[in-house]
């Protein structure tokens, strides 16, 4: 079609580029609004080229549309979705919002409006299971390590899903490839290209039989559930995973490893299983702050020892939440985040600097206590980088839902948590970046004022009180 006939009085046709082509649908939608084209004049098609208002038309002769934020951001959810009506759908709802119904999105009985939200949801299914099962092998052979994995997502999620394995893997090469098309990341850039072949990702590679010894000896046969197993981990994924190929044997043997351990007993305390812990949270999607808390409270700790969850404490839609590190003695005894000494430093240093902390959301990154028992004590212990990122899951879906303006890093283990890397806090102390929706702010944890020699407190807590008080000004100039 020639772009000239588009504002004619017959059907429009518009063609998309295969896969998620939001750029060209950005435009396309640019274009008809422009021309008064209504949605049922429209039709949409995919091909394999280009689209018509592909990439190459993002010079903005047509001025981006002045949609509500809700409204724009489920079509770059939605434009992934696999169903060949979704530019439809989704052109219907862009002409509807701009034709008297601007609060559409908040209408959620309506039809159209419920069927996107679904689709949205479906999208974020699929990247909870991209994020969660994919496997990355190593490519046997000179040069630089380099490591591949393939997958099979259900809609067209690469270019979504993966920013998501930057932050994870940074340092390495590595190349993802799926039936529709591939990601290379070369520790610089992100690229995106054709689409791959399974047998183009090696099957198996040195950590295999590590990875597996390691599901086997934390297997519960007396636990077999398979159809939870597979409601978790859909089989689709399983050949992907190396832990996972021990699954059939197990399963088997089974019923006799059930006998034997009861023979054996009494039974070693058996590990929980980090990888399909995430899996299994991170393929529940839950839909609320309550859902998703309701979740952290079923959960075990990766570590055992601890009382119970602590979930993060404020009101949904506060401006500010502040992210610490794990909860400590006193709050894994009362089940709040920053009631024990650390806690109340930060109420103190929050009061000096005018914010009040009811008007706060307060959480912390690992959400149960670990500790080493040494006498009757309780004694702290850190959290590791495979800690952090296991729990790194909840604390994005909280945010999500909390949805403040700045989120406050408090020490080096909020920091790992909200950037996906380990920035030092006295390079990076101040205003930061952390990739999501909110702007951040990095600042010293305040156990780390309370562990300072007497001669230090001082200055570090003057320093501390201040990096508060530019928050709350960041927060403010933020909502104006
Ligand atoms: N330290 C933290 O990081 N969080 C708490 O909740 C308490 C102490």
């Amino acid at each position: 079609m020639d772009p000239g006939d588009l504002f004619g009085a017959g059907p429009r046709a518009v063609s998309l580029a295969a896969g998620a082509d939001v750029t060209g649908f950005r435009n396309a939608v640019r274009r008809l609004v422009a021309g008064d084209v209504p949605p049922e004049r429209v039709v949409w098609s995919v091909g394999e080229a280009p689209g018509l208002f592909g990439a190459t038309d993002e010079s903005g002769e047509t001025p981006p549309l002045a949609l509500p934020r809700g409204v724009a951001d489920l079509v770059t959810r939605v434009v992934p979705h696999r169903d060949p009506e979704r530019y439809a759908l989704l052109y219907t709802l862009v002409w509807r919002v701009l034709h008297g119904e601007r609060r559409l999105l908040e209408v959620s009985s309506d039809p159209l409006v419920h069927r996107l939200e679904r689709m949205a949801k479906a999208i974020a299914r699929d990247l909870h299971k991209m994020h969660a099962f994919l496997r990355f092998r190593l490519v046997e052979g000179e040069g630089p390590e380099r490591f591949v994995a393939w997958f099979e997502p259900d809609h067209h999620i690469l270019q979504a899903a993966a920013p998501f394995f930057v932050g994870r893997f940074r340092s390495l090469h590595w190349t993802i490839l799926t039936p529709e098309g591939s990601a290379l990341w070369d520790t610089s850039a992100l690229t995106f290209g054709p689409p791959g072949r399974r047998e183009d990702a090696p099957t198996r590679d040195g950590f295999e039989a590590g990875w597996r010894d390691y599901y086997e000896s934390t297997f519960n046969p007396a636990r077999t559930n398979l159809a939870a197993m597979r409601a978790e981990m859909p089989k689709k994924y399983w050949r992907n995973m190396p832990e996972t190929a021990a699954i059939p044997g197990l399963v088997r043997a089974a019923a006799s490893r059930t006998d034997s351990m009861i023979e054996r007993a009494p039974q070693k305390a058996i590990k929980r299983d980090p990888v399909r812990a995430v899996a299994a949270m991170a393929d529940q999607a839950p839909e609320s702050l309550d859902a998703l808390n309701a979740i952290i409270r079923r959960s075990e700790p990766l570590v055992p020892g601890a009382t119970q969850a602590v979930l993060g404490e404020g009101r949904v839609g506060a401006a500010i939440a502040f992210v610490g590190e794990q909860p400590g003695d006193h709050e894994d005894r009362q089940g709040r985040p920053f009631v024990g000494p650390a806690g109340q430093l930060l109420s103190k240093a929050m009061a000096e600097a005018g914010l009040v902390r009811g008007d706060a959301y307060l959480t912390n990154a690992v959400k149960h206590f670990k500790f080493e028992e040494r006498g009757k004590r309780r004694i702290h212990q850190n959290p590791t980088a495979g800690e952090v990122s296991h729990y790194r899951w909840w604390l994005e879906r909280e945010l999500d839902f909390v949805a403040p303006r700045l989120v406050v890093a408090l020490g080096a283990t909020a920091v790992l948590a909200l950037a996906g890397r380990a920035i030092p806090v006295t390079r990076a102390r101040g205003p930061a970046e952390f990739g999501k929706g909110y702007a951040g702010f990095i600042t010293v944890h305040p156990s780390y004022l309370l562990r300072l020699p007497d001669g230090a407190k001082d200055e570090a807590y003057a320093a501390f009180v201040q990096d508060l008080r530019r928050v709350g000004e960041l927060a403010t100039r933020l909502a104006a």
